[in-house]
């Protein structure tokens, strides 16, 4: 084709957008939210702080959070008639799959403007209902895998201590969520909160561009985070170190087998298509993990495996020439498995991390009225050539 440069596919070499919310510098392994860096926002900030920050673009004075956390309680439960899907479901029902039905199913139940130039304050009202209703349709869709009954929001607890109330607490047992996890939970939630133009991200944006509603492109991107190359790859860690623990603690057998262009095994956790340096965020969650293990007083020997995984892989040539570093996945489970997540939650988790960012890259495109996206392709198929009828085939 004329007028096409040959781009490496996957998007490898290719800008996307234009757009003002995160600044990431793969080389350098900076991470920035509407210029905020993420060391200081994972210390100082709460996690709905920093989704206003990304989605308004500016650090919310106490009046403005104090509304927009109000406003979330206010909508954070769903519709009677969204239990009906919910008790729809079996309890095999992979959380993931619960997730993404409901969140799209909000479509039904609730108007989603889409034009924040044209109803500012109808699009607000779409997304205080997302960011608040998340939680809830996350725990659920835990509780329903357990056969538990369903907890609703307490909206006397915070945002992080509401949703782990209603994913732990039971009816015959008191619960009061541990400031530790909850402090923990919230930390996590903000390395997550958006990446630019990611595989989850772009899959927002690229629906969100056709004039699909917020619900929608969210719930395209929670499929697009599903994949154990992207959102699933914190779980696919935890089972990694999980089997070379089982393997007698074997790591350089995994190191190698990871190295074998034979053999289809990565190492879960490391690498990344922009990092060619150290993940800042893994940086942070490892740090955490000592910190908040500690303070649980739990000993994870998945932890000790990690870090001579990661030190034994860092002095491999194979890794060092491929600049292959840990990545957010690497650690974040062993925390979210102190925490008591499950594992097959941790996604969820990472998509309930990366909805402020999701919500601001949709708002983004949006505003500047950006139009379909419709990439275009490098033709490899074949020539023109002639109908041959089936009795000659
Ligand atoms: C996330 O994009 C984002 O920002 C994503 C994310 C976010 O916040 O949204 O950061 C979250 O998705 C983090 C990544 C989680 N995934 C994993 O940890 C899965 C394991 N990692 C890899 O599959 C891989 O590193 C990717 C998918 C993350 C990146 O893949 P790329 O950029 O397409 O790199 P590649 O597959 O072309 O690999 C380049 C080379 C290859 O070897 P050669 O062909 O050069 O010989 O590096 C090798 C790969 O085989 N390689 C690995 C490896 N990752 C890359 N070899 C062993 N183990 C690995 N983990």
């Amino acid at each position: 084709q004329t007028g096409l440069v040959t781009l490496d596919i996957g998007y490898k070499n290719t800008g996307a957008t234009k757009s003002a919310i995160t600044f990431l510098d793969g080389d350098l392994g900076i991470l920035r939210y509407r210029g905020y860096s993420i060391e200081e926002l994972a210390e100082k900030a709460s996690f709905l702080e920093v989704a206003y920050l990304l989605i308004y673009g500016e650090l919310p004075n106490k009046e403005t959070f104090e509304k927009f956390k109000k406003d979330i309680t206010l909508h954070t439960l769903v519709h009677e008639d969204m239990r009906k899907i919910f008790d729809g479901f079996p309890a095999s029902a992979h959380p993931m799959g619960v997730l993404s039905s409901l969140v799209c199913s909000l479509t039904a139940f609730y108007p989603a403007s889409l034009n924040p130039n044209r109803s500012p304050d109808a699009v607000n009202l779409t997304i205080i209902r997302l960011l608040a209703k998340m939680p809830t349709i996350a725990a659920w869709s835990y509780k329903n895998e357990m056969g538990h009954p369903l907890n609703y929001p307490n909206n006397a607890l915070d945002y992080c201590a509401n949703f782990l109330y209603m994913m732990f607490a039971y009816p015959t047992e008191k619960y009061e969520p541990d400031p530790v996890v909850v402090d923990a939970l919230n930390k996590l939630l903000i390395l997550h909160a958006d990446h630019e133009q990611n595989c989850s991200t772009s899959t927002v944006r690229i629906v969100g561009s056709s004039q699909a509603s917020l619900y929608s492109a969210v719930a395209a991107g929670i499929n697009a985070l599903w994949g154990p190359l992207h959102g699933g790859a914190n779980q696919e860690v935890i089972e990694m170190l999980e089997m070379i623990q089982a393997d007698g603690g074997n790591i350089q057998k995994y190191v190698d087998k990871a190295k074998d262009k034979n053999d289809t095994f990565r190492l879960m956790g490391f690498g990344h298509r922009v990092y060619k340096n150290f993940d800042p965020r893994a940086r942070i969650i490892k740090v955490a993990c000592d910190n908040i293990l500690n303070k649980l007083g739990i000993h994870d020997p998945l932890l000790e495996i990690a870090k001579k995984l990661e030190e034994i892989a860092l002095k491999d040539p194979y890794f060092v020439e491929r600049k292959l570093y840990p990545n957010v996945d690497f650690y974040s489970g062993i925390i979210y498995k102190a925490i008591g997540i499950p594992t097959e939650m941790f996604t969820v988790m990472f998509a309930l991390g990366r909805l402020p960012g999701w919500i601001a890259q949709w708002r983004e495109l949006n505003m500047s009225r950006e139009p379909i996206g419709r990439p275009r392709q490098i033709y490899i198929g074949e020539k023109e050539r002639k109908y041959v009828p089936m009795e000659n085939r």
